[in-house]
Formats: C-alpha cells, sequence, structure tokens
C-alpha cells in the first residue's frame, strides 16, 4: 500500500475531469455519497449542465438513500486541471474516447495530482497500457471503467496497465467498494473488459440479424426484454445455462447442448468445447451457485423473474 495516500475508507475528496454524461454520473455517485467533489471540463457552458444533471439524479439517489452528509453544496466547480486536482485523494477521468487526448490528458493529471494518489479512467475501449504511455508516474493509473448511469448502475470494471503497480489496483478496487460500487478486479487487460465484450457479442449478432432481414430491432429487443433478459438480473448467463441442465446443471447443460456449440446459430466463431473449457465452466458455476442447489436456485430465479416483471409493469403503467 501506498503511504501517501489514505486508506481507501478515509477519502473525502475526489476530483472528476470531464463532465459529461459519464464524468457528470459520477459526480452525482459520489456527491450522494458524501464526498466533496472537485469537477473540471474545459467546455464552458459545463457547470450549468452538470448542475442540471446532478439535479435530475438527485430524486433517485435520494430514494436509494443519500451519505451522512451528502449534499450539491460539496460540488466545487475548478477553473482549470490543475486547481481541480490539487488536494484530490482519488480522480475519475472521463474525457471523450480519443486515444490521444487521453493519452495527452492523463500525463497532465498524473503531473498535478498529489504524489501517490490513484487515477482512474473511465475509457470503455482503451487499454491503460496504451493510455499510460507519457504519465510521469504510470505505477498509479488505472482503468475503473462505469456503466450509465455510473450512479444508478453499480459495476465497476478495475484493471491495472502493464506499468500500473498491483497496490494501486487494489486501492482502487477497495476504494469504489467503500463509494458503493459493485467491482470486478480483473486480473489482466482484455479489449472491451467483461461487460462490453458480452453486450459486443449480443449486438453484433443483432446487427447481423437487421441486416439481414431476419429480425426487426423491436423483435430484437423483445426477445431479449421478454425473455432471457428478465432472468438475467439476477442470474447472469452462467447460472442461467447450469439450470437449463435441470438436475444436472451445467455438466448435462454442456454435454446435451455443447454440439450445438457449432451449429450456424450464431456469426462469432465458436470456441472448441474442450475438456478444459468444460471443467471451467462447471466449476465456476459451482462456485457462482455459492452452495445453493439447483432446486434453490430455480425457486430464487422464479422469485427474482415474478418481481422484475412486477416492478416493470409498475414503471410502464404507473403504479408504486
Ligand atoms: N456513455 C457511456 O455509456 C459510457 C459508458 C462507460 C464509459 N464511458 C466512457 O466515459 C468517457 C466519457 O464518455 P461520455 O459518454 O461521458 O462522453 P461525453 O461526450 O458525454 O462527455 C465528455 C466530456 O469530456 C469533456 N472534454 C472534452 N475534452 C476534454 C479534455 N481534454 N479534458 C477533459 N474533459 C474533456 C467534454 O466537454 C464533455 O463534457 C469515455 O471514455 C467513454 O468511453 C462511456
Amino acid at each position: 500500500m501506498n503511504e501517501h495516500i489514505p486508506s481507501p475508507a478515509m477519502v473525502r475528496r475526489v476530483a472528476c475531469i470531464g463532465t459529461g454524461v459519464i464524468g457528470g454520473g459520477w459526480v452525482a455517485h459520489f456527491l450522494a455519497r458524501g464526498y466533496r467533489v472537485t469537477a473540471w471540463d474545459p467546455a464552458p457552458d459545463f457547470e450549468a449542465k452538470l448542475r442540471r444533471l446532478v439535479d435530475a439524479a438527485w430524486p433517485a439517489l435520494a430514494e436509494l438513500g443519500l451519505a451522512a452528509g451528502a449534499s450539491g453544496q460539496n460540488l466545487v466547480i475548478a477553473a482549470t486541471l490543475e486547481d481541480a486536482v490539487a488536494d484530490a485523494e482519488f480522480v475519475q477521468e472521463s474525457a471523450p474516447e480519443d486515444l490521444a487526448l487521453k493519452r495527452d490528458l492523463l500525463a497532465r493529471i498524473d503531473a498535478a495530482t498529489p504524489v501517490g494518489v490513484v487515477i482512474s479512467s473511465s475509457t470503455s475501449g482503451y487499454g491503460m497500457t496504451e493510455m499510460q504511455v507519457d504519465c510521469p508516474t504510470p505505477q498509479r493509473l488505472v482503468v475503473g471503467h462505469p456503466f450509465n448511469p455510473p450512479y444508478l448502475i453499480p459495476l465497476v470494471e478495475v484493471v491495472g496497465g502493464e506499468r500500473t503497480e498491483q497496490w494501486a489496483v487494489a486501492w482502487a478496487s477497495e476504494f469504489f467498494e467503500v463509494a458503493g460500487k459493485s467491482v470486478i478486479t480483473m486480473q489482466r487487460e482484455v479489449p472491451g473488459f467483461i461487460a462490453n465484450r458480452l453486450q459486443e457479442a449480443i449486438w453484433r449478432e443483432a446487427l447481423h440479424m437487421v441486416a439481414n432481414g431476419e429480425a426487426t430491432p423491436a423483435q430484437i429487443d423483445a426477445s431479449i426484454t421478454e425473455g432471457p433478459g428478465l432472468r438475467w438480473p439476477l442470474l447472469g448467463p452462467c447460472l442461467t445455462f447450469h439450470l437449463a441442465g435441470g438436475e444436472g446443471g451445467m455438466a448435462h447443460m454442456l454435454d446435451h447442448f455443447g454440439p450445438s456449440l457449432k451449429s450456424p446459430w450464431t456469426r462469432l466463431a465458436a470456441p472448441e468445447l474442450t475438456d478444459e473449457l468444460r471443467d471451467a465452466m462447471i466449476k465456476g458455476c459451482e462456485e457462482a451457485a455459492g452452495g445453493r442447489s439447483i432446486a434453490e436456485l430455480v425457486a430464487e430465479r422464479d422469485r427474482a423473474v415474478i418481481a422484475v416483471m412486477r416492478a416493470i409493469d409498475g414503471v410502464r403503467n404507473g403504479k408504486p
């Protein structure tokens, strides 16, 4: 751990650089969690836009429960990037997705941020290895990849680059947890991280089907919102298929449906279903089940699907 910085639980001052859709969402999240947030963005009208975004998010945040002392008053607008990070204990960068811009901006942030303070980038596609090339102290830079809106969707994928030191990845993961996020700490850089890779696979298939006149966008959306999408909030794609194997779980599922991996259901090349992949899937599902039997998972899934369907119905039909 780095002796220059507070432990993640002691952090009070956060800087957000770039305050568009994602950066503004981070500002709202950190304010709701009781932090003092210093924000900077080069757009001349950024303060008004940012305050509108925070005001619009606040009712949802209040409903979820604000931290003690949480207030929009804790937002400080900085005149320069250097002012914004001068006394920060954590920095989140959310500038446009442009590699040259990120390289230059992260190097400037790194030069101006107090020694040892962890700097995180919201990038959805670049690896930190390619972004940290011009940084004077690259060891403290990580990716903290959020989902829109960052004040509602809990997930953050945390990963370092080749020149990031392990303590910075561990510190950032712990900080995001303390700050109320759900964290996946990745072992190494993977293009698209985890969730975007999965989203992209579905998106690609959807575009193929639309391009070939096989399905309309409305049919594609309905196929998820009226179908597997209702199970995913609870189980994710792996435990969903664990239950598709009945009492035999993932092992039966793979042995039964394994050959269809090669059927022309998808335009993505299928992986070889090796013994290693089969074992990894079965072991991983047992771990994810955390001791719950198939019957317990089925009962939990059914309750969750009903609750999600009722919640969606309530929102659509204006019920409380
Ligand atoms: N939109 C999403 O769903 C989403 C999800 C996850 C991650 N991200 C990532 O978050 C980052 C920001 O995306 P966004 O959707 O908020 O974009 P956006 O266009 O809404 O906001 C970008 C902001 O950065 C500001 N900016 C421009 N140049 C800058 C600079 N040199 N330094 C600092 N700020 C600068 C702009 O004025 C703007 O306010 C990107 O890296 C993107 O990949 C986006």
